[in-house]
């Protein structure tokens, strides 16, 4: 390739000699060039320059395996990563040429529909593969707003003048939003407070009409991790129905939860053992531990799904059902699935759900030792740990928040989220490490000394002792008796740790 030629075509004002010969590629003229940003290039670059050059870009991010904002998957095995990378060029929908990918799928359904008590199981198992929970929560939103119109027509009432509703606490993760406002439905939010950071069962009867489609309740919070009170809702729901006939359908949110429920607490009520749970989600990437990308949407039985939502195919030979807002999808996500339920079992997926409770409340004890922090995050739940900055233990005070310890821990590298609490809490401001797979006991020691250190050096620069305070106050104070108020400096001629 003569790389001097397209030089003096294309950049015209680079200035690096260009070397036929030199074949390095921190010696090609590229690496001395712009990165084409906003326009596509005339030519383009040799592929070791262009991988090198986005490589570089990429650099700047973040350490996924250090970022414990995401629910989602970081890490896998090679042996996965192999049948991931072998299925890269295979497009999902192809199920004529690919019926291999389709029938893993519908496996996949079959195993979790079995995980959550379905009605339907096996081959009848109704569900989808998605992008994610966002995508499988719209598909079930929808199937709930279509099977409200169908009761409607039944009722010989027409639905189009109405307005649907779908009752959700504000804890809802922002695709519901997305859903209600996408597909014209009200959301009636449940409305939290200082304390009460889920949708409890008195909270949703007031809420209910005729109009309203379901109701949403969350296994895992994205919050706090907190399980809503599942059972709870639909005794309510049940009380309800015998008040005033009115049949409300619940629809599970288990992104996070629909995985670890099953293995870590098997014994708690929230699927489709309540016979109101219509639907359930659940991410394939976040505890399902596969890649991003997939999500699951489950119907307790082909009844509980709108049957206008479902498009056919028989490219198999057999009735293929297709639900999905997508057409093309990569195939290695639903792959993957599969490799983690054989190659983990039951068995695998409890070890590593109680693995990560262990190194949760590790670093749970680690935090309250500290004496800085209370924990807002509770032991039932996603094995995560949110927690806020607590009064001073030494009576500091502080002018460093949990968005500034944040930031402190960005320079060693991690992503601890801050963030503020749903609407009607959202004074409360909060810190979250998402424990996942791949954080061992071992470098949650990291963290912890760098939680440490994180607060140590707020300590010095952003804090005022209580000493430094009346120091401060007396030396205000005799400044305004003693000499007059204007022209002279109120604070006082010794530094403070930080700002005052
Ligand atoms: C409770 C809950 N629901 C839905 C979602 C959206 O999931 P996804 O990212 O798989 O679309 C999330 C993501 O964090 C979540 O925590």
């Amino acid at each position: 390739m003569n790389l001097s030629k397209r030089a003096r075509t294309t950049s015209p004002g680079d200035t690096a000699p260009a070397d036929d010969t030199l074949q390095y590629t921190f010696a090609s003229r590229q690496t001395a060039s712009a990165i084409p940003k906003y326009v596509i290039p005339n030519n383009g670059e040799p592929a070791a320059v262009a991988a090198q050059l986005i490589r570089d870009e990429r650099m700047l991010d973040r350490n996924p395996r250090m970022n414990l904002a995401s629910f989602v998957t970081t890490w896998m095995e090679p042996e996965c990563e192999a049948l991931i990378k072998e299925a890269l060029n295979v497009n999902f929908v192809d199920m004529e040429q690919y019926p291999s990918c389709t029938e893993i799928q519908n496996r996949c359904v079959a195993i979790l529909a079995d995980l959550y008590h379905a009605e339907d199981l096996g081959a009848k198992a109704v569900g989808t593969g998605a992008i994610g929970s966002s995508e499988a929560i719209m598909l079930c939103t929808l199937s709930m707003k279509m099977k409200w119109q169908q009761r409607m027509r039944a009722a010989g009432k027409d639905p189009s003048g109405l307005k649907p509703n779908l009752i959700m606490g504000h804890n809802v993760q922002v695709c519901w939003e997305k859903a209600t406002r996408y597909f014209e439905i009200e959301d009636r939010f449940v409305h939290l407070e200082e304390g009460k950071y889920t949708l409890t069962p008195a909270d949703v009867a007031p809420l209910v009409d005729e109009n309203t489609i379901g109701v949403a309740v969350i296994l895992g919070s994205t919050y706090n991790g907190e399980f809503d009170d599942i059972a709870g809702v639909a005794k309510e729901l049940d009380a309800l129905q015998e008040r005033t006939g009115l049949d409300v359908p619940m629809h599970v949110d288990a992104a996070s939860g629909g995985f670890i429920a099953p293995f870590s607490y098997p014994d708690l009520v929230w699927d489709f053992k309540i016979p109101r749970v219509v639907s359930i989600n659940v991410s394939g990437h976040k505890y399902g531990l596969v890649y991003p990308g997939l999500g699951w949407a489950i119907w307790r039985n082909a009844e509980a799904l709108a049957e206008s939502l479902v498009f056919h195919t028989n490219y198999l030979g057999s009735d293929q059902p297709s639900i999905t807002l997508n057409f093309s999808k990569g195939a290695s996500a639903i792959i993957a699935q599969y490799y983690m339920l054989v190659r983990l079992g039951r068995d695998g997926y409890t070890r590593i759900m109680a693995n990560l409770r262990i190194v949760a409340d590790h670093f749970e004890q680690a935090l309250v030792r500290m004496g800085h922090f209370k924990i807002l995050s509770k032991k039932v739940g996603v094995p995560l740990v949110a927690f806020s900055l607590t009064d001073h233990p030494l009576g500091h005070k502080r002018m460093y928040d949990e968005f500034q310890l944040s930031d402190k821990l960005k320079e060693s590298g991690w992503v601890l989220p801050a963030y503020t609490m749903a609407p009607n809490a959202e004074h409360v401001k909060l810190l979250r490490a998402v424990i996942r797979e791949d954080m061992s006991r071992a470098l949650m020691d990291h963290l912890i000394d760098d939680i440490k250190r994180a607060i140590e050096y707020l300590d010095h620069h952003l804090s005022i002792t209580p000493k430094q305070l009346q120091e401060y106050e007396a030396d205000v104070i005799e400044g305004l008796v003693k000499k007059p108020p204007f022209g002279r400096r109120l604070a006082p001629s010794k530094s403070f740790k930080g700002v005052c």
